[in-house]
């Protein structure tokens, strides 16, 4: 039986709500606490989180090297006569986490545990509209090209891969909706406050409607059932921060909640690599109550996924209690 590996939309149609740190933090925890081979698509021409990861001479250097989501955009503009076939190698930076990803990386299919990357480029603005050609009900026919062609060129990485994370523009567009689609399992971020309650409503709301649900729809358990909602920047101190999330919790009680990610002044000069060539070791970067955050959210995330897919089986990697420390 060939391995089907899930597909996790990190989305909502709401910005600035922490989906790409969010991205960042959940890959960073499965890949290091359970060893997982995780594959990051970064769908947002923002692109963000591409930036951590890579840093944005990494960023350009992927564009420059014909890889990451522009590359695979490029086949759709008309008379530029490229084949998705010839772009089979999309995915060619493995992103060290950490300095013992480092050393095994040149022997990556034996080991476990790292983290790649399908990087966003800002070029991806002026691609995108020619995705966009077949307006109305045309886009259910280029959201299927589109998604054969990503699936076509990340063959390789999709088979080595344990878990697929896609970090979603907070924009209704042709490559959005394609993550969607793909999508066995929805992560949604959130702030604990009135505005961006309304648009994790309004996400909802979106994804359950019924001129969506032609293309969108899939066997098995509903929208609300796979939809897994992280409240980020969230201050236990604050009582409008608890009671916002009571009140969610109460309100959407099908859902499954993580434990909230606190807010961390800090983060912002804390998560990106410094340079290209730098090294971007988990133990350092993550400290303190965030630490703990990202892995709780980790635990949380695997014993979600455990709960719907009972063939799978993801434990705690052996090696991880040493490469927090
Ligand atoms: N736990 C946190 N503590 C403090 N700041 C955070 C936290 N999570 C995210 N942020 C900050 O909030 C801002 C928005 O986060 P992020 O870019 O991840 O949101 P986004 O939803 O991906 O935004 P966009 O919709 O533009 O793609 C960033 O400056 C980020 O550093
Ligand atoms: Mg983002």
């Amino acid at each position: 039986m060939t391995k089907r590996t899930p597909v996790v939309a990190v989305a909502n149609l709401k910005g600035g709500v922490g989906k790409s740190t969010t991205t960042l933090m959940l890959a960073e925890g499965l890949a290091l606490q359970y060893g997982l081979n995780v594959l990051i698509f970064d769908f947002d021409a923002q692109a963000n989180l591409s930036e951590l990861l890579l840093t944005s001479e990494g960023v350009q250097r992927e564009r420059n090297q014909d890889r990451g989501v522009a590359a695979i955009l490029d086949t759709f503009v008309p008379g530029k006569n490229r084949s998705v076939e010839d772009l089979r190698i999309v995915v060619e930076q493995w992103n060290s986490c950490c300095i013992e990803e480092l050393v095994r990386k040149k022997n990556r299919d034996s080991e476990e545990g790292w983290i790649s990357l399908l990087a966003a480029d800002p070029s991806m603005r002026f691609l995108e509209p020619f995705l966009e050609r077949s307006p109305g009900q045309g886009w259910y026919d280029i959201g299927e090209e589109l998604i054969w062609a990503l699936e076509e060129a990340t063959q390789f990485e999709r088979s080595q891969a344990d878990i697929i994370l896609i970090d979603c523009p907070p924009h209704v567009s042709t490559l959005c909706r394609s993550a969607l689609k793909m999508a066995d399992y929805y992560v949604t971020p959130t702030l604990a406050e009135t505005l961006s309650i309304w648009g994790l409503q309004q996400f909802t709301r979106w994804m359950t409607h019924t001129d969506q649900t032609p293309w969108f729809s899939k066997p098995g358990p509903s929208f609300n059932e796979r939809q897994f909602v992280v409240c980020t920047r969230f201050s236990a101190t604050s009582r409008s921060h608890q009671k916002a999330l009571e009140d969610l919790k109460r309100d959407w009680s099908d859902r499954t909640f993580s434990s909230p990610i606190g807010a961390r002044v800090s983060l912002n000069r804390e998560l990106p690599r410094r340079t290209i060539n730098s090294l971007h070791s988990f133990g350092s970067r993550y400290r303190g109550k965030l630490k703990s955050d990202v892995m709780t959210l980790a635990d949380e995330f695997v014993g979600f996924i455990h709960s719907r897919e009972p063939h799978i089986s993801w434990s705690r990697s052996s090696t991880a209690g040493g490469l927090f420390n």
